[in-house]
């Protein structure tokens, strides 16, 4: 198959589809690669590295999209992608359709097939192309609140894991999913005293079995965290009901409640956040401060650190990619229901239910397709 790597030109976005390493491995299977010139650099990958490890490398972006089979991207097309895609090519990437109606539009246009990575879904349930980012957004989150804990940029002046003879920070992490358990490890890591509280007691089972004994697990209600936040020194909001609005734990009230130069990083900004005075920021001007607390609620956190980021994403795209481009997506989907599952739009109809409901679009089973 003839695969394509476009330069994403998203607005701050540095991450690439595809590394080196993965050029090397659909090489050997026998697939083309091209990759627009300069597309790795925001991710430390030269041409020179793409070119070593097999792949051919064309100017401009026309020309990888006037080329390949199959699009592998980072982000959704933007506008001025639109008029490149050709009927019946392959998009694999994140798309959020429905959050976008002129994206969905654009696409039913194009005759193209589109897979969202968001969609993939193994049978448990879980999001395989989402978890890695959860993951890098986690850890970060308790690297950018100790960054902000600090006295010259506003914080309380606290070290997260304090020194022998002094207490530690108190951390508190709203959620215990991917983002919280990673959110725990870094913190439970420098010594700080870290609570989390979930709803799902299976989880707080879990975690308490797993974690060091720095972390403690608690129910999550409002009783328990009106308990918690005056003491608390950094607060990480990591809470999902699934295709739904974050339900606001920390209310504005609340603030009064905490400490001057509280840090509150609220990851799960990108689903309107769990923090009521919550809104989304951006790495250029990440925080602002009400009450004397500081809010860091940054929408694409890993896209500051698109090295590791490009890495944990392709890690997890990359056994998918190599099934679409063997196999072609008809069998590959076929033979594999976690990736017909990502199957959003195909040739001109909506074939992922919530899609077709957010735009009263006709919705049309794959099922259709895959015969
Ligand atoms: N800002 C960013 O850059 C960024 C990056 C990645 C993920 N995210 C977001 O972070 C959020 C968390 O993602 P995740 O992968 O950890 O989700 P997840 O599904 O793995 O975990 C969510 C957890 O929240 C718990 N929960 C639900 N309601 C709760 C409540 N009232 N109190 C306490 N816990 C509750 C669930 O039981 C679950 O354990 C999502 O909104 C995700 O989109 C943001």
């Amino acid at each position: 198959m003839i695969i394509g790597i476009p330069k994403e030109i998203k607005d701050n976005e540095n991450r690439v589809a595809l590394t080196p390493a993965g050029v090397k491995e659909l090489k050997k299977r026998g697939h083309d690669i091209y990759v627009q010139a300069s597309a790795g650099e925001g991710s430390g990958f030269t041409d020179e590295m793409y070119i070593k490890a097999g792949a051919k490398t064309l100017p401009a972006i026309q020309d990888v999209y006037g080329i390949a089979e199959m699009i592998m991207k980072v982000k959704e097309p933007i506008e001025s992608e639109y008029g490149l895609i050709k009927k019946n090519q392959l998009l694999f990437t994140y798309f959020h359709f429905a959050s976008s109606e002129q994206l969905t539009l654009a696409m039913i246009d194009s005759g193209s097939v589109c897979l969202a990575y968001e969609t993939v879904e193994k049978a448990d349930g879980s999001l395989p192309l989402l978890i890695p980012m959860s993951e890098v957004a986690g850890r970060m989150a308790i690297q950018q609140g100790a960054k902000y804990l600090e006295k010259p940029l506003k914080g309380r002046g606290v070290l997260l894991g304090g020194v022998p003879g002094v207490t530690p920070a108190k951390v508190l992490i709203l959620g215990g999913g991917v983002v919280g358990t990673q959110a725990a490890k870094m913190a439970a890591g420098l010594g700080a005293d870290v609570t989390i509280l979930d709803l799902n007691l299976s989880r707080l089972r879990y975690l308490a079995d797993i974690m060091p004994a720095n972390v403690n697990t608690l129910m999550s209600n409002e009783y328990n965290i009106r308990e918690l936040i005056p003491h608390a020194h950094l607060i990480v909001g990591a809470v999902l009901i699934h295709g739904a609005k974050a339900p606001h734990l920390i209310t504005r009230d609340m603030l009064k409640e905490m400490k001057s130069g509280t840090v509150l990083v609220d990851v799960a900004v990108d689903q309107g956040g769990c923090i009521e005075t919550c809104k989304p920021t951006t790495h250029q001007n990440p925080i602002y401060i009400i009450d004397d607390v500081i809010h860091y609620c940054v929408a694409n956190m890993p896209g500051a650190v698109p090295y590791t980021s490009t890495l944990a994403l392709t890690n997890a795209t990359l056994p998918y990619a190599l099934q679409l481009a063997d196999k072609d997506w008809v069998r590959a989907c076929k033979e594999n229901r976690e990736l017909a599952l990502g199957l959003n739009v195909i040739q001109g109809e909506v074939v992922y239910e919530a899609v077709a409901d957010a735009f009263d679009i006709k919705f049309t089973p794959m099922e259709k397709f895959l015969e």
